[in-house]
């Protein structure tokens, strides 16, 4: 099997409201897409990155990143990924797609990822239980409906797909906006397994999110 990681970092990073986009903003001294980067590469399956980073960052990207293939992104995540995608090798079989925003999700979680594609899953995603309570609202702010909280899982990234289910997903017509590839998957009607999270791979959006992982890294 060869596997190739497509980490997404072309984001602009508005909710964290930094002055360079949010990949290239440091935490302990290194820009969060090098921390995701090396986690990614740490546990020795991913054979492939490539680093999908804004139009006027590509330069430096690859300095930080001299092994990474690097592409512009694009306007939406979705496009992002798809710029990732257009830039594999042929040879590659199972594909991973990582926010750069995950910056600590440990390699633990990218072999246990792999390892369920490995083993014939055509989509997996790391998710979490949910601790929180969580209401559907309607535009007024009035609950319609409180969610069976043990059926639902936050799921996060890196989420592991063999390579022809992801590029069968993103060729369908636009259905949307999605805010993960797993999102795309299922819109084929393909199975997405879920497999356990981990604390680690927080997205980091908001300043608050950045404070809290360099506490982590202490
Ligand atoms: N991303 C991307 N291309 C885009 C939008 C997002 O590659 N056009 C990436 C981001 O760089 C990030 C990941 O997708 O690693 C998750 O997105 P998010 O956390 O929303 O990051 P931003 O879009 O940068 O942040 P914001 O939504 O606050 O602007
Ligand atoms: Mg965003």
């Amino acid at each position: 099997m060869s596997v190739a990681a497509i980490l997404v970092a072309a984001g602009s990073g508005s909710r964290l409201a930094s002055t360079r986009p949010k990949a290239f903003v440091d935490l302990a001294g290194e820009p969060l897409v090098v921390h995701a980067a090396r986690r990614l590469m740490a546990g020795g399956v991913v054979d492939t990155l490539v680093a999908v980073v804004p139009a006027d960052w590509v330069e430096q990207a690859q300095r930080l990143l001299p092994r990474a293939h690097v592409v512009v992104g694009g306007a939406s995540r979705v496009d992002s990924v798809a710029a990732g995608l257009a830039a594999l090798p042929a040879e590659v079989d199972v594909v991973l797609v990582h926010d750069a925003a995950r910056a600590l999700a440990p390699p633990t979680l990218v072999l246990a990822v792999v390892q369920a594609v490995c083993e014939g899953n055509p989509a997996v995603v790391p998710g979490l239980a949910v601790t929180d309570t969580i209401k559907q609202v309607d535009a007024s702010g009035a609950v319609v409906h409180t969610l069976d909280r043990a059926s639902l899982r936050a799921v996060q990234t890196p989420q592991g797909f063999d390579r022809a289910t992801l590029q069968r997903a993103h060729a369908q017509p636009p259905t949307g906006a999605h805010t993960d590839d797993a999102g795309l998957v299922e819109a084929l009607g393909t199975r997405v397994l879920v497999v356990p999270g981990d604390p680690l791979a927080l997205k980091i959006t908001t300043p608050a999110d950045l404070a809290h992982a360099e506490r982590l890294l202490q």
